[in-house]
């Protein structure tokens, strides 16, 4: 391996050893990846907001930061803070996140998430796989997957569990295309958007018989009822942000990683064909497009809380450090011959779902969402395949999630 970087005559900040964030294109690993894995495992890099952060991306590296509290996530809000983005949402959702692991609302959405409540909802998933694809086969090719099918299966799977009415699905899912946007600065538009989304679903916490609704709706308009129905705003807008926080991170997380695994599956014929002839075994191959997907556009970021050292480089404390999970997912230290897509890969100890304090807690869901759309797709399009090269596939930029625009099939 050089000790230049791949790409190197394309500009890249002074002072830095690689342009970040990387290649937005989600079915191809950055090349960048392995030469910082093998000469910069712990890179300086000068993020989308202009701070200098230090990149980490192999996978010792990258699980010893996640589990290390020592670097905090909370910090990341703190004010002065540098940044990898300029916040398009509320600074404060990223500790609102953690703290609805901590505080009252803990117990109702640890329910609503419970693999028990995924159970239950499963066979609602697998109706609404099959109704989208009965649309799409009464329509006939070409269509754009994405659009009738990633999309509206989704933000139905994610109202189902939250227990929100899904016929504005549209709606919901075309708020997150401006308020996860990644920007050097904060957009007037994104904060707005966000503003729109909290005030919706403050509407439905509100309405009467909300306590009577199903699912994270329902649960948390009885909290709101117990706390003296909304007399403490600060209590009311804990509850709004936790019910919407959540249907922004499980949509938007949920739905990028099925669009990409569906376009993983339909670039690898024979994995495709495999899976096809051995549902079975959904279970490995879901693990497998978890660790080989690309769809965290950017890094997982953590403020260190002291000073210390990461791989023999001195860290201070207040510095900005980014874990980069494709690097990790893809080191061939720990996954033999990473850059294939093996369906029966075992064991498969993937940072897909993160590491540590911040492991994902909707990881039954985030499962059974795919496995699910996964599986009905394959059966019911046994002959499905892009409608167009994969070069030729348009990759959004200034998104929190690597996706494209579009997904056009034929089956
Ligand atoms: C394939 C789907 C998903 C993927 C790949 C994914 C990935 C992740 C990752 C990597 C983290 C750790 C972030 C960090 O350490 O900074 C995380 C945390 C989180 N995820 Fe997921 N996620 C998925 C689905 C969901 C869903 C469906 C929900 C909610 C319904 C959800 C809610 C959360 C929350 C609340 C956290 C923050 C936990 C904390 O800060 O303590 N995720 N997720």
């Amino acid at each position: 391996m050089s000790g230049r970087p791949p790409g190197e005559q394309a500009a890249h900040p002074a002072g830095t050893d690689v342009a970040f964030p990387l290649s937005r294109r989600g079915d191809v690993v950055p090349a960048e990846c392995a030469w910082l894995r093998d000469e910069r495992p712990v890179a300086r890099v000068r993020t989308l907001a202009g701070d200098p952060a230090w990149l980490v991306s192999t996978y010792d590296l990258a699980g010893r930061v996640l589990d290390d509290e020592t670097f905090s996530l909370s910090a990341t809000a703190a004010p002065g803070a540098p940044q990898q983005y300029a916040p398009t949402f509320p600074v404060q959702i990223r500790n609102n996140l953690s703290r609805i692991k901590d505080e009252g609302t803990r117990d109702a959405v640890m329910q609503a998430l419970s693999p028990r409540a995924i159970k239950q909802a499963a066979d609602r998933f697998r109706h609404r796989a099959d109704a989208l694809i009965d649309e799409l086969l009464a329509e006939g090719p070409p269509v754009d997957l994405k659009d009738r099918f990633a999309d509206p299966y989704t933000a139905s799977v994610m109202c189902t569990v939250l227990g929100l009415p899904d016929d504005d699905w549209r709606r919901l899912m075309s708020g997150l295309d401006i308020s996860i946007m990644t920007a050097p600065r904060p957009l007037e538009g994104a904060l707005a958007n966000w503003d729109k989304g909290m005030s919706h679903m403050a509407g439905l916490l509100r309405a009467p018989g909300a306590t009577d609704a199903p699912g994270l709706l329902g649960a948390l308009a009885r909290v709101r009822a117990d706390s003296g129905g909304g007399e403490e705003a600060s209590t009311d807008e804990h509850l709004t942000m936790t019910l919407h926080s959540l249907f922004e991170a499980g949509a938007v997380s949920t739905s990028a990683f099925l669009t990409l695994a569906i376009l993983l599956l339909l670039r690898d014929s024979e994995q495709r064909r495999w899976l096809g002839d051995h549902p079975e075994a959904i279970g490995p191959a879901v693990e497998e497009l978890l660790r080989y997907n690309l769809s965290i556009g950017d890094a997982l970021p953590r403020i260190a809380t002291r000073d210390t050292e990461l791989g023999g480089v001195p860290v201070a404390a207040g510095d900005l450090v980014l874990v980069l999970v494709e690097g990790a997912n893809h080191d061939p230290a720990v996954f033999r011959d990473p850059g294939r897509l093996d369906l029966t890969r075992t064991p498969n100890p993937h940072l897909a779902f993160g590491s540590g304090r911040h492991y994902c807690p909707a990881t039954t869901l985030a499962r059974a969402h795919a496995a699910t759309a996964l599986t009905a797709l394959l059966a019911r399009l046994p002959g499905l395949r892009l409608a167009v090269p994969a070069d030729e596939l348009n990759w959004r930029s200034g998104w929190i999630k690597r996706t494209p625009e579009r997904l056009p099939v034929l089956w």
